[in-house]
């Protein structure tokens, strides 16, 4: 993938997430939404997995045919909203190894600190897919690929819903190697750091935990 940022602008996308910034939109119904967006997402996403040739017998012949090669491919989800991700990537991709990082802000320093993280094993030996809908500031999502790549991760790609260009900017400073797929570029960060026009707070809209 030679851009660094792809906005699929595939129709069903496009309609599908104006529903979600609705803000008439129920949870389930983000919830649903959420997973179908992920699923067109995840085919973007997974475009360059490397393929080799298998040999195998349809019922006419032999023939050599495609088959994806190397390790599975880990999914990260980043705590909590990326786990609204997770299923539709694995919808496509079921052996998919997942993990999870979990980040809080101090609030003091501001920074993301740390207090989860379990992978899977052999991380640079997979192509390895972080998922989060919102690319807002880009701190929580520079400090997990720094955290993915601290454990060996050297193919990484980075799968959200919405992405704000402050995020974006971030994003290729410190990773400029991690291409992102997103269903928008928005507008930009309002003061306290929301997408505009954004769709709210996705974990909330997801959980249900207004
Ligand atoms: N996280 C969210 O859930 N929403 C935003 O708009 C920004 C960060």
């Amino acid at each position: 993938m030679s851009d660094h940022l792809t906005v699929v602008d595939h129709p069903l996308v496009q309609h599908k997430l104006t529903l979600m910034r609705d803000k008439a939109t129920s949870t389930a119904d983000f919830r649903r939404l959420l997973h179908e967006i992920t699923q067109l997402l995840a085919y973007e996403i997974t475009r360059e997995l490397p393929l080799t040739e298998t040999t195998i017998e349809t019922p006419m012949e032999t023939v050599q045919s495609p088959i994806l090669a190397g390790k599975k491919l880990a999914l990260v989800s980043i705590l909590r909203a990326g786990n609204g991700m997770l299923d539709g990537v694995l919808d496509l991709v079921p052996s998919a190894r997942v993990g999870f990082v979990g980040l809080y802000r101090d609030e003091e320093t501001l920074q993301p600190v740390q207090y989860y993280f379990k992978v899977p094993k052999e991380l640079g030996d997979r192509m390895v897919i972080a998922v989060d809908p919102m690319l807002a500031t880009g701190n929580s999502s520079v400090a997990a690929i720094d955290l993915l790549k601290e454990a060996g991760a050297t193919n990484i790609r980075f799968l959200c819903l919405l992405a704000a260009p402050e995020g974006v900017a971030r994003m290729k400073e410190a990773h400029p190697d991690v291409p992102i797929v997103t269903a928008s570029l928005d507008r930009e960060l309002n003061e306290k750091g929301y997408i505009m026009p954004g769709l709210g707070d996705a974990g909330d809209r997801m959980f249900g935990t207004k």
